[in-house]
């Protein structure tokens, strides 16, 4: 049974403001990390803390993921994302992370029973996607028939009842694959295609992009085990701009369908779940250039050009990204399996070995992140650029759902709503219009 520990308190830290001597509680988290807790601080002496971007806020405390991006360390309720990759399909990951232990055999079939029984969308869901232009960008439809489920599923909207969280829960898991398939579907005019239920769910995801009803479709095992890798080493990622959306949401007590469309908002943003695409898009760059990667490595270098070598580096993992690691054997092994006749798998493979063993990326510890990676994988499985973050919203899905329940359950739970330091105008007397 996983064990989610209350913090260790520590000695208090002392903070004289505004003439006054505070004490501050500080805690300390299961894994060593140690935060000073100013829940109290507005209440006793009248000022806030000020952190643009979060940089230093713990917004809660959580017990699903953790992360040491010295160590290049990640670890989803304990165990290590390595095993985890090793052994598990993603279904037992979306169990591990939403109900915090790993299934036994009965859960684990249970749960993928529910899951297959809700994969189909809602018939007249269906037409929601002729009102899409064909070339919409289909994160744009993915956020937009994920929040229209509240429309079609009011009987699991209410955040408080355990049996309505629990059907929506399922609901979307089943159906975000079939909801992102179709948006790929409608881009290119073919006919949407049913899941199947008899296949799992990487496959189902598979037959549902590439089928046609023209012509049988056998799913290629080693795409199959690709997509089960890249889903699980995204699953979670603790508090990142999206998790912290669907949070941030749901904290006003607005449903899941609701919460998780924000989500996949604030995943597309091309700081956030965007940097595959970019990735590919820059190899692409240099394809068409003449495959020259030393004067893209050089221009990267360059402190006079803001080039950056897209893939390379990572706010958090400065020594190695775990992720990166585990789907990098996966990238070589399929690139040498397909023998793609495609020069950007070359340059992608070219450009690695001259970042590598170039001094200025090494001593910044710039080594290829997962989106390097990921990004050169989607390409070989024939995925198209613009259903990358799509895939990235699949594979996340599990990780906002189990914050989103975590958040419910907390005992603490309060709207989240930070203050500001307020810059602007102070009062000034109102001007009528026609003497402006
Ligand atoms: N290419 C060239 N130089 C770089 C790069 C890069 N990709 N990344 C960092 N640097 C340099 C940077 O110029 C700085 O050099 P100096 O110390 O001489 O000023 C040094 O390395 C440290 O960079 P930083 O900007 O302080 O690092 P950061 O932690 O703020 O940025 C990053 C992290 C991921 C935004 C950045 O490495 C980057 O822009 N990478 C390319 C975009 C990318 O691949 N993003 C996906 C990240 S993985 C996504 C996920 O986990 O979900």
């Amino acid at each position: 049974m996983a064990v989610s520990r209350e913090p260790i308190q520590k000695e208090p830290v002392r903070l004289a403001i505004e003439g006054q001597d505070l004490e501050l509680p500080v805690l300390e988290g299961s894994e060593g990390e140690v935060a000073i807790d100013i829940s109290e601080l507005r209440k006793k002496s009248g000022v806030i803390t000020l952190d643009e971007g979060f940089v230093n806020t713990g917004s809660t405390t959580s017990a699903i993921t953790f992360l040491d991006g010295e160590k290049g360390v990640l670890r989803y309720r304990g165990y290590p994302i390595e095993e985890l990759a090793k052994h598990c399909d993603f279904i037992e990951i979306c169990y591990l992370l939403i109900y915090g232990d790993l299934p036994n055999a009965e859960q684990a079939s249970c749960f993928r029973s529910s899951i297959r029984e809700h994969t189909l969308i809602h018939e007249e869901m269906r037409s929601f996607y002729n009102g899409f232009p064909r070339d919409a960008h289909p994160m744009a439809i993915l956020s937009s028939v994920v929040g229209a489920l509240s429309t079609f599923y009011q009987d699991s909207l209410d955040p408080s009842d355990p049996r309505q969280v629990e059907v929506s829960t399922h609901r979307l898991l089943a159906k975000l694959p079939t909801i992102a398939a179709y948006s790929y579907k409608k881009s290119n005019g073919q006919p949407f295609m049913y899941p199947l239920n008899k296949l799992d769910y990487c496959e189902n995801f598979l037959q549902m992009m590439f089928a046609t009803p023209t012509e049988p479709y056998e799913v290629d095992p080693d795409f199959a085990d690709a997509l089960r890798l890249l889903l699980i080493v995204h699953a979670d990622h603790e508090q990142n701009c999206s998790t912290s959306t669907v949070r941030m949401v749901g904290s006003s007590n607005a449903n899941l369908f609701a919460s998780i469309s924000a989500g996949i908002s604030a995943l597309w943003g091309p700081l956030h779940g965007g940097a595959n695409e970019a990735c590919v898009s820059m190899l692409e760059e240099i394809v068409a250039d003449g495959g020259n990667v030393q004067k893209y490595v050089d221009m990267a270098k360059d402190k006079n050009s803001t080039f950056r070598l897209m893939g390379f580096g990572h706010r958090v993992y400065k020594n190695f990204d775990p992720r990166a690691k585990i789907i990098k054997a996966t990238c070589d092994r399929l690139l040498a399996k397909l023998q793609l006749d495609d020069p950007l798998f070359e340059v992608a493979q070219k450009l690695e070995e001259a970042a590598l063993k170039d001094e200025y990326f090494v001593k910044r510890k710039l080594y290829p992140n997962v989106d390097f990676y990921s990004g050169v994988i989607y390409r070989a499985l024939g995925i198209p650029v613009q259903m990358f973050t799509v895939l990235f919203a699949i594979g996340r899905l599990p990780g906002w759902i189990a914050h989103w329940h975590e958040m419910h359950q907390s005992p603490g739970k309060r709207i989240y709503r930070p203050r500001q330091v307020y810059t602007g105008q102070t009062e000034r007397e109102f001007v009528p219009l026609d003497q402006r």
